[in-house]
């Protein structure tokens, strides 16, 4: 165990003041693997060469980290109905509403309700056809063709998860919009930042991004660049300036030791350099070593948003050296869709505005390492084109 500070019970004080420091410190101290206490809980970190190994052995599950899972899921669950009950201004607030909704997720009370109905609409008459089409294939004596996608794997798995009805399928389905949104949007909002804190990356973007466009559709008298011309998707994926900025800021902002991608072992595990891990144990990755290792190239500690121009290293692709996305089987599958959105986001801004400024340029160091869903206390100015 690194020791501790004196007067601090776990490492929590020393990793919050400067997360870089105290990860590079302990990884020059005492190498690749180390164990610390962290956000309550003990935690052995993993550091280059051996983050593929956690990631790919399938001796570690990202899933079974959160080991009051259920607890977990059960406070987000309440968490995100109280919220709901707060934007609606129609349903009545008080304690004994707020508890009853905590024992009864399915009351009429609550507000989710209402987002949870307009999945169950939808997903009805999908679910029936799927069902005719897959009794008449059995009828012909042919296997049908099941869809790839969310809804039919959660039917199928239903007892897995113990799904009662239609509307805990919607639910799971709910959850999973809700924090796919919330990581993009966060991912989104970060990059506006970066913007802001390195200028020139807007001119290079907006230079970029006139010339494909240019390609497809050509100014004219009656075309005004910053506002009328369409954004293809084509056009977005050729924007590979912009897509070098944004696998540069994940690269740039992910915490040093990220609970966003701990695991647990799921068996008694060694590691191909000798060390045991007891089946169990929690692991954090050392995101640090990864993301400033040598693959990165010259500089890993500044943030260079052409760094990935012209290497083949697309923001969607994973590996130790990029793991906002996690790695091996369950790295992220909504991360293309993710990417495409970030990017469509950025072309936009940079379509419509030529400058992004920090209101408090003080603030700059932790707008740019703010951690996953932490409000930025520093406002932005955007000057329309
Ligand atoms: C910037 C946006 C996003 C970030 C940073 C992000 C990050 C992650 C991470 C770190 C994991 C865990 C990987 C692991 O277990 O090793 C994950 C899993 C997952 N993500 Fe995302 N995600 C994003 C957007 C999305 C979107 C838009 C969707 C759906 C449309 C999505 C769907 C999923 C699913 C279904 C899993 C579980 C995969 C599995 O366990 O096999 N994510 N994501």
């Amino acid at each position: 165990m690194v020791p501790l500070r004196p007067g601090d019970s776990s490492h929590d004080n020393e990793y919050n003041e400067d997360p870089e420091a105290f990860a590079k410190r302990c990884e020059e101290e005492y190498g690749s693997m180390f164990n610390i206490h962290l956000f309550g809980s003990p935690y052995t970190v993993v550091s280059e060469p051996y983050i593929r190994e956690v990631c790919t052995s399938g001796a570690f599950s990202h899933l079974e980290a959160f080991d009051e899972s259920s607890q977990v899921i059960e406070v987000f669950m309440t968490a995100t109905m109280e919220f709901g009950q707060l934007i609606d201004i129609n349903t009545p607030h008080s304690k004994w509403h707020t508890l009853a909704l905590r024992f009864h997720h399915k009351s009429l009370y609550n507000p989710l309700r209402k987002h949870l109905q307009v999945l169950i609409d939808a997903s009805m008459p999908v679910i029936l056809e799927r069902r005719r089409l897959e009794a008449l294939a059995s009828e012909a004596g042919v296997e049908w063709e099941r869809p790839n996608d969310i809804l039919q794997h959660l039917l199928d798995d239903a007892d897995k998860y113990e799904f009662v009805d239609l509307e805990d399928v919607c639910a799971h389905i709910l959850i999973l919009i809700i924090i796919s949104v919330h990581t993009t949007a966060d991912a989104a909002n970060s990059m506006l930042y970066y913007m802001a804190a390195f200028p020139h990356s807007m001119d290079k973007l907006f230079e970029e991004q006139q010339q494909i466009l240019n390609d497809i559709q050509p100014i004219n008298d009656h075309l005004d660049p910053a506002h009328d011309r369409d954004l293809p998707v084509a056009a977005v994926k050729k924007m590979v300036h912009l897509d070098s900025f944004i696998r540069e800021m994940f690269r740039f902002r992910i915490e040093p030791l990220s609970v966003t991608v701990n695991q647990r072992a799921l068996k008694d595990y060694i590691f191909s350099n000798g060390v045991k891990i007891p089946k169990g144990a929690k692991v954090i990755i050392n995101t640090r070593s990864g993301h400033t290792g040598p693959e990165v190239g010259e500089d890993a500690t500044e943030f260079r948003p052409w760094r990935f121009v012209d290497k083949p290293k697309a923001a969607v692709k994973v590996g130790p050296d990029f793991l906002p996305f996690g790695l091996g089987r369950h790295a992220c599958p909504g991360r293309f869709m993710a990417i495409m959105e970030i990017k469509i986001i950025g072309a936009l801004i940079v379509t419509k505005f030529f400058k992004i400024e920090m209101q408090d340029p003080s603030k700059t160091k932790m707008a740019l390492h703010a951690r996953l869903g932490e409000p930025i206390p520093n406002g932005l100015k955007l000057f329309i084109r």
